[in-house]
């Protein structure tokens, strides 16, 4: 049976963590990470949940979903003799990992006519004459289809302000990415990509469209980094009800962090309203059902039960986790 979240959760949840080691640090939006030598990070995945390019809060337990279903899908991947970085996960929250210098491009593979944002590609197939990131896509296409073959869409990304699209052609030219390299990111993407998608069917789910990063070792090899396949950088449909919906021209069933727009959404926010920040619609009633929603996606995802990490003192056991990396 899966755990029963209920608003004295609330008071479990990982907002920041500081790990004083004197080194090198980094608070993003969802993680916090920290370099222990030349090789390793440690990154805490925080509850921090991220929508609409803004922190709208914590949710209970996301963390400890998160960080665990990367490392389950990182042991997927070894099958398919893809190079990652996680080296091992010494606390539900806590990752160890290898460190590398990031690509300053994110990888976009989509499989579907999708999207809600500016840099979707149905927002693409709309205004900018069907063409996203250098490509051209297929005409006649209704929201929510399959494309032909899965598409990668790469973004800049910068320190900060907005990731934008960018082409194959752009990223080289710029330099951001040797030719070479870039050959490689497309084969490693779209390689994680299909086997994503067997694995995700097997589940009854589809995975729809995901967003790789990819750093370089000090040999010079590529390493997938960051998360894969979370309901954080993916959107996932349920395959079963996907037909008809398509057919209805509804949208589909969903898993993925989608719910929390949604939720946030029907809270009142107004993405259009530029007066509105969407924190201020993050009751404490949504925070406790969507993380009912994370515990639940775990097990349907995985097919396995989530060893959930319930202490009343998770900082000082993060910090002795961290101490003895
Ligand atoms: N193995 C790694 N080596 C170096 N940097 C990494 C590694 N894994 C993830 N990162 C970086 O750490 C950050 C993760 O924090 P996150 O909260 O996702 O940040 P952001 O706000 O940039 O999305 C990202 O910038 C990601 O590129
Ligand atoms: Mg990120």
């Amino acid at each position: 049976m899966t755990y029963k979240v209920t608003a004295d959760d609330l008071k479990r949840v990982i907002e920041k963590t500081e790990f004083d080691n004197g080194h090198f640090f980094h608070h993003g939006k969802v993680r916090d990470s920290f370099v222990l030598d030349a090789k390793r990070r440690a990154i805490v995945v925080s509850d921090r949940v991220s929508a609409f390019d803004f922190v709208l809060g914590t949710i209970p337990f996301k963390g400890q979903v998160l960080n665990q279903l990367a490392a389950w899908w990182f042991k997927q991947l070894e099958t398919l003799g893809v190079p990652h970085h996680l080296i091992s996960v010494p606390h539900p929250n806590v990752s160890e990992v290898r460190n590398v210098t990031p690509l300053p491009i994110e990888i976009i593979v989509r499989a579907y006519l999708t999207g809600t944002t500016t840099t979707s590609s149905w927002y693409a197939y709309q205004h900018n004459e069907k063409r996203i990131s250098g490509l051209e896509m297929p005409t006649g296409m209704k929201k929510n289809e399959i494309f032909p073959e899965p598409i990668i869409t790469p973004t800049t990304k910068p320190e900060i302000g907005h990731d934008r699209n960018i082409s194959r052609e752009e990223i080289i030219e710029e330099g951001l990415v040797s030719s070479e390299i870039y050959a490689q990111v497309e084969t490693l993407a779209l390689k994680m990509f299909a086997h994503g998608q067997v694995v995700a069917a097997k589940q009854g789910l589809i995975l729809v469209d995901t967003k790789y990063e990819m750093g370089l070792s000090a040999e010079g090899g590529l390493v997938v980094i960051d998360e894969v396949h979370t309901p954080d950088s993916s959107r996932y449909w349920i395959a079963e009800t996907y037909q008809d919906k398509l057919e209805k021209e509804d949208e589909p069933d969903s898993l993925d962090k989608e719910f929390v727009r949604r939720m946030v959404v029907n809270a009142g926010y107004d993405v259009d309203n530029e007066d509105q920040n969407p924190k201020d619609f993050m009751t404490d009633e949504i925070r406790v059902e969507a993380a009912q929603k994370y515990l639940e996606l775990f097990e349907r995802m995985t097919g396995e039960p989530l060893n959930l990490e319930k202490n009343d003192d998770s900082q000082g056991v993060i910090q002795e986790a961290l101490k003895n990396l």
